[in-house]
């Protein structure tokens, strides 16, 4: 008996491309078991181990027995937890009905558009994107309209470029702010003149990533559900991944008008039953506990941040903007295109990122995968030792392509 893989695999399956992030991540560790020393600056998770009173949380969840299914849509008392957040930091009201708790903020966006698209529906993606999007809304049959904007508009797409994508398939619009991969904040004036453009049209709704809030180097956050007639149409997803340094718990969040809250419940009650119960009680306690770890961990992003963009400006070629949030560059080094040093050329964001690695042992990540060819993702999740050695290798490497 023999089983024809491209029969066996679903077309939706063969369709979808391998996260760009988790391969890159991938060749560092293949480098890396050969002996070689690889900085990786390319993946996306705080290098700070998750507060004590969040870890000492979850082992009292579980000892208080917190081990079985929880409802579907999340534990009662993180729910309550999670409504005293929206209204403390963000002034916006919900009740429990409108959250929805699932395994990461990743879940919450995937079932958003399970929820939404159906096929042939266009979704209006803000470029830079984050990897997963455009694969997600394929996967639902949905077709990507990518708005980009480069980095003279410091990586934000603008209320005209916005007008000019919506048309009567237009179902949803995403975006993230604090923004991976280019940490870019959109301010509130931005996003009121980008609502006053999605306003006036039916049977559209928008997608909030919000999962970078707490990474602001500038103070408060906005978010676009503030704005009046939003909150009924967007769907704020968020989650402990990056503020609370919680990757690994996988537990993300989402508010949203009921009917969207409910038919996500729907989802998650067929394909996940709900998130971790005793990760659900430790989550209640670090939205309700001390900030500080969250303060401290963004002051140390800052000045990480100060230093990496010293650093890049040293080298000849590489533009980058200043971003104001999450802990990421987004530096456009198409200077380099066509340059070789006699025997490698690059000829592409892809060929730098494949070369730095071969080269200067440094793992970054191809703008290609964000939906700009021009620029690299570089997380400064790393120590200042490391950020100084690899950078300084991205340096010296260059100088040799002429
Ligand atoms: C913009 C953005 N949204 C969502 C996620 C997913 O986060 P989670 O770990 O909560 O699934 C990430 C993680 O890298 C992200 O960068």
């Amino acid at each position: 008996m023999s089983l024809d893989l491209s029969v066996m695999l679903s077309d939706k399956i063969q369709a979808m491309s391998e996260s760009a992030t988790i391969k890159m991540a991938q060749k560092a560790r293949e480098l890396a078991a050969k002996g070689v020393k690889v900085i990786s600056l390319s993946l996306g998770e705080p290098d700070f181990d998750t507060p004590q009173y969040i870890k000492d949380a979850a082992a009292e969840g579980l000892a208080k027995g917190y081990t079985k299914y929880t409802p579907v849509s999340g534990l009662a008392e993180l729910k309550k937890a999670i409504v005293s957040k929206f209204k403390r930091e963000n002034d916006l009201e919900y009740t429990e009905k409108d959250i929805v708790v699932s395994t990461g903020a990743k879940q919450s966006i995937a079932n958003v558009f399970l929820s939404t698209v159906n096929p042939g529906d266009e979704v209006i993606i803000f470029a830079p994107y984050w990897v997963s999007y455009v694969e997600l809304v394929k996967f639902c049959g949905g077709i990507p309209v990518v708005v980009g904007a480069g980095i003279d508009q410091d990586f934000k797409v603008n209320a005209q470029q916005v007008a000019a994508a919506i048309n009567d398939k237009t179902k949803v619009i995403i975006f993230s702010s604090p923004c991976n991969p280019t940490g870019s904040l959109y301010s509130q004036e931005e996003l009121e003149s980008i609502a006053q453009v999605i306003l006036p049209h039916n049977n559209l709704i928008v997608i909030s990533d919000e999962i970078y809030e707490h990474i602001n180097f500038v103070g408060k956050h906005a978010s676009i559900a503030t704005i009046p007639g939003m909150k009924e149409i967007t769907a704020v997803v968020n989650g402990f991944s990056k503020g609370y340094s919680m990757t690994g718990w996988r537990l993300g969040y989402m508010a949203a008008p009921q009917w969207l809250a409910a038919a996500c419940d729907k989802v998650q009650g067929q394909i996940t039953s709900g998130a971790s119960s005793f990760s659900q009680y430790a989550a209640a306690i670090a939205l309700e506990g001390d900030q500080t770890p969250t303060r401290e961990m963004t002051a140390a992003f800052l000045t990480r941040k100060k230093l990496v963009l010293e650093l890049l400006s040293q080298i000849p070629g590489v533009k980058v903007n200043n971003p104001q949030g999450a802990f990421y560059v987004f530096p456009d080094i198409s200077y380099y295109f066509g340059k070789s040093n006699g025997e490698l050329t690059i000829n592409n964001a892809d060929d730098f990122c494949e070369i730095m690695l071969a080269e200067a042992h440094v793992g970054c990540v191809s703008g290609s995968a964000f939906g700009n060819d021009d620029c690299i993702r570089i997380s400064y999740a790393a120590s200042e030792e490391n950020l100084r050695t690899a950078i300084g290798n991205l340096h010296r490497v260059l100088t040799t392509f002429k």
